[in-house]
């Protein structure tokens, strides 16, 4: 029997992990929801609904399939196996999910089952595959952060049968160890909950809610009655409008909030939300958007930065506030710029267009809200939102949805999902503020997941530059001048557009010593995708521009482009283009030194490459720097531990970790400098994450600063509770590091020497806790002792001229690509990236590691094929992303300049990871081909064009 010949309420019975399960309904109906939804095996994961992504990858009959494209139907009597079936009954994780643990394979975890299950079908089928049977059997599923090489040695080392369990920290020993993520069980098995993964307790009563949105990139817009639309559907329960939301306005600065939660009769970019359909499930996805009376006047629409200063002239501002269609302007200047290009020996100028690239994490935005009861400071009974959904920053999502709602945020409650992929995108408000206003109007839980298209039409994108510079040196090769003038297409609305271009001007000469440097940038209106945070706000851009100019100053002075840029390398003294003196962990000279050996072998290398037909070898080199941390804006993450008691858990450490986890690590890293921090195991921490009223405020998880900034402020509250926790045991007031502390079950015990201090933890915690905390009803941990923990890095606001200190400390990079390509074709493969990183000191090496591949793997798709077209690119097969086959051999040298401010002299290298890499491939491609691209992505189209035009071998 085929799907066909069953009727529509048909029962199909299928083996799911080993049990015949009951599935009745629709049998055409996708496999993957009726497992998530039906079956509750929520770690099959749905990143496009349309065979894209492979997030959805089970085993049917043993082979791997998307669960989103095979109906229920077509399982009948055949077995199916999930991610859930892969470990044993008792808990014990299989080989291949242990070798993912062990060797970092999960970042955000939302690509794991599909890996897992990938592999675990090429394993069963060829216990002892090549790496390039591995590559082959993994190309059917997107990862967005690892860069796929941890996967794949994970995958051999578990078909070679050498898994080697991550090791366990010995107590003080934690900081620079390669343990196991603490997230990284739930990630192979399935078990974290993501945004779209979980519903609220009363999840029979969840409405469902679906956003209608923007057809044109401009237009007004009047909704007609909706009486017929009741009437015909009668599970719609409502409608939501712009007239439902208290105060319409939400944007990542308060004094900036411009953009609508629900459009109020204009629409400034396609997918905008207009109103939000909330009822049944089956209701809401059933109706036709073109039942619903909306009327439409489409306005011009500006799309590119060149148009909106045009149309701005015209006297047609896109908002006006803005009359001129800049929303803002960035600038440092210093020295005397014109002077220097003047008497320079060389001088170099070029343009650079960069185009809208899409985060493309493989999780779409999801979460709930739902109206809980709270209480105020006086105890009497307050309403409160509680919002589940995926964000990278909950403290700003709880002070935006209470301005929303025109509430105090205390009656605001998030809750974070587990995030599958960031990357700047997540810090920007999506599902949260519809699913809030919904609520809070209708006084029910009110569930909302954004499809593929959706989630891309609608968010932030990195911004599109459009940039032209100039560079000068002297006779010998010093770095002289840099004149750069960037406009960034920020989209209609703020979001990250003053970050963008108040951080490029600081960027924009490169980790070089430039006495005078002229940097201005434009952050202008357009009607385009919103554009946002995107890893590097906007250096990435600037970087490419400034490390071609860089390499053409190399050549004219008849400098080697390493040793050049050796010469201008920023180090501990130098002065900025801001005036900031660099007191100390400026490693970039390092950097160049650890990557000079593969340096001269890439280029050798490439030289004894025999031009074979339309084959050209080439090797590539471009460095950069980062600020950690928020441009100059007060940036303090504060964190609170606790030496707590429980009767299920006997006496531990709790860390309130508000450092949000978003695939980067912060989950295991801020309990390692924590425990380190008190002098006690890492085995005895437990946390709560990101929960707004359980954690204290740690910032956002963006540009780099989590480890810098909140490390310190875990360290801090590390120590002091060591403090404490000395004090009480008799060892005095001092961090006498000399001490040992072990946590046993219901005691804590000091050492020094001989001297030997107990505490009873269990008896202080029945004390303060009264006789039920020893019954075992007590799910509650007792807090016993506290230590707080806080940090704001130093910081001198610029002046009208950019200068003064944006920073406390920068990170450093060097990256060679060797690259191969194929003149005829115009296609670029790259065959080896070697990246030298700065870090001040590697927390966690394994996970730095894997920020580095993660990051390298974003480059590679910025310099050769991503481009996100607003209604053209909205889904995962238009628009491509590296697969596993895109990504060559990474060599990683991790460069340890310790930082003084930093927690064990730690940076930060989430954003640094990406930033060299589209610039190294591109000076790479010109290697190979004397071709200067200067637009990104370098398609093959672009690339043919660019060699036919000048006249290349290839024509
Ligand atoms: S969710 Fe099935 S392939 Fe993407
Ligand atoms: S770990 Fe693969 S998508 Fe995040």
């Amino acid at each position: 029997m085929t799907a066909r010949d069953l009727p529509p309420t048909a029962v199909v019975r299928v083996a799911v992990n080993g049990a015949v399960r009951e599935l009745a309904g629709d049998p055409a109906r996708r496999l993957a929801d009726a497992l998530r939804d039906e079956l509750g095996l929520t770690g099959t994961k749905i990143g496009c609904h349309a065979g894209d992504c492979g997030a959805c990858t089970v085993l049917l009959d043993g082979e791997q399939v998307c669960s989103c494209i095979v109906g229920v139907g077509q399982c009948a009597g055949r077995a199916v196996t999930t991610v859930e079936g892969l470990a044993a009954a008792d808990g014990a994780l299989a080989p291949l999910q242990r070798a993912f643990v062990a060797h970092g394979a999960a970042q955000c975890g939302i690509c794991t089952p599909g890996m897992l299950m990938s592999a675990t079908a090429l394993l069963r089928r060829n216990p002892q595959p090549s790496e390039r049977e591995v590559r082959d059997a993994l190309a059917g599923v997107l990862c967005r952060c690892t860069g796929y090489r941890k996967i794949v040695e994970a995958v051999l080392a578990a078909a070679r049968g050498d898994v080697v369990d991550a090791p366990v920290a010995r107590a003080g020993a934690a900081v620079g160890a390669r343990v196991a993520r603490l997230d990284a069980r739930a990630k192979v098995t399935g078990a974290e909950r993501f945004g779209a993964d979980a519903l609220p307790e009363a999840r029979a009563a969840v409405l469902a809610m679906r956003v209608v949105r923007s057809p044109h990139p401009h237009a007004r817009f009047a909704v007609g009655d909706l009486a017929a639309l009741h009437v015909r559907w009668p599970g719609l329960v409502d409608v939501v409008t712009a007239a439902d939301v208290p105060n319409n306005a939400f944007a990542i600065f308060p004094d900036l909030r411009d953009q609508p939660v629900l459009a109020d009769g204009v629409v400034r970019f396609r997918g905008e939300a207009m109103l939000a359909l909330v009822g049944d499930a089956a209701t809401v996805e059933a109706i036709d958007v073109a039942e619903i009376p909306i009327r439409y006047l489409p306005l011009p629409a500006t799309t590119t930065c060149a148009d909106a200063l045009v149309a701005a002239v015209a006297g047609a501002p896109i908002h006006a506030r803005y009359p001129d269609n800049v929303l803002c302007r960035g600038r440092v200047v210093r020295g005397d710029v014109e002077g220097a290009l003047a008497g320079a020996a060389h001088v170099a100028a070029s343009s650079f267009t960069t185009r809208h690239v899409e985060h493309a994490y493989v999780e779409p935005e999801a979460g709930f809200a739902e109206i809980v009861e709270g209480r105020d400071a006086g105890g009497a009974a307050v309403r409160r939102v509680r919002v589940f959904a995926c964000t990278q920053t909950p403290y700003l999502d709880r002070d935006e949805v209470a301005s929303v709602l025109g509430v105090d945020p205390s009656q605001v409650h998030i809750v974070p999902s587990a995030i599958g992929g960031g990357f700047g995108g997540k810090l920007d408000l999506s599902v949260q503020p519809l699913l809030a206003v919904a609520a809070w109007k209708l006084g029910r839980a009110v569930r909302l997941v954004y499809e593929r298209p959706e989630s891309m039409q609608s968010t932030t994108k990195r911004h599109p530059a459009e940039m032209s510079a100039r560079a000068a040196c002297d006779r010998d090769g010093t770095l002289v001048a840099f004149d750069f003038a960037g406009d960034f297409n920020t989209g209609p609305y703020a979001s990250w557009g003053p970050t963008v271009a108040n951080r490029v001007p600081i960027h924009a000469s490169g980790p070089y010593r430039v006495a005078n440097v002229r940097a201005l940038t434009r952050a202008v209106l357009t009607h385009d995708s919103v554009a946002g945070a995107f890893r590097g706000f906007g250096v990435p851009q600037a970087t490419l521009l400034g490390e071609l100019l860089v390499d053409e100053l190399a050549a004219r002075s008849g400098c080697d482009p390493l040793e050049f840029r050796h010469r201008n390398a920023l180090a501990a003294g130098d002065t900025t283009s801001t005036g900031q003196v660099l007191a100390a962990s400026a490693g970039l000279r390092a950097c160049l030194d650890a990557l000079r050996p593969a340096w001269r072998a890439a280029n050798e290398a490439a030289k004894a490459f025999a031009a074979t037909g339309a084959k050209r070898r080439g090797a590539g080199i471009a460095c950069m720097w980062y600020g950690i941390g928020n441009t100059v804006i007060a940036n303090p993450s504060s964190m609170r531990g606790a030496l707590c008691w429980s009767a299920s858990r006997g006496a531990h450490l709790m860390l309130y970790n508000g450092a949000q986890e978003i695939g980067q690590g912060t989950a295991t890293i801020m309990p390692q400098m924590f425990a380190d921090g008190v002098g006690i195991a890492l085995a005895c921490v437990e946390q709560v994450m990101g929960d707004t009223d359980r954690t204290d405020d740690a910032g956002k998880s963006s540009a780099s600063r989590q480890t810098f900034v909140s490390g310190n402020a875990a360290r801090g509250a590390g120590i002091e509770l060591r403090r404490q926790l000395l004090a009480r045991l008799g060892f005095g007031d001092d961090d006498d590091r000399s001490v040992t502390l072990v946590l046993e079950r219901d005691t804590i015990v000091g050492r020094r020497g001989g001297e030997v201090h107990a505490l009873d933890v269990r008896a202080l915690a029945l004390a303060r806790g009264g006789e039920r905390a020893g019954d075992g009803a007590h799910t509650q941990p007792v807090e016993l002792f506290v230590g707080h923990g806080h940090f704001n890095p130093p910081t001198v606001p610029l002046d009208a001229d950019g200068q003064g200190v944006p920073y406390a400390t920068y990170g450093f990079a060097a990256q060679i690509a060797e690259v191969e390509v194929d003149v005829e074709l115009g296609t670029v493969e790259v065959l080896h990236v070697h990246a030298a990183h700065d870090v001040g000191r590697a927390i966690h090496p394994t996970l730095v590691e894997g920020q580095i591949h993660g990051g390298i793997a974003q480059g590679i798709g910025m310099a050769l094929m991503e481009e996100y077209v607003n209604g053209r690119t909205d889904n995962l097969h238009d628009y491509l992303i590296p697969t596993v086959g895109d990504v060559p051999p990474i060599t990683v040298h991790l460069i340890e300049d310790p930082e003084p401010l930093g927690p064990w002299g730690a940076k930060g290298v989430g954003e640094p990871a990406l930033v060299a890499t589209a610039p190294a491939i591109l000076n790479a491609i010109h290697a190979a081909t004397g071709v200067r691209m200067r637009e990104v992505p370098v398609t093959p189209s672009r690339l043919r064009a660019a060699l036919l035009a000048r006249g290349s071998e290839a024509t």
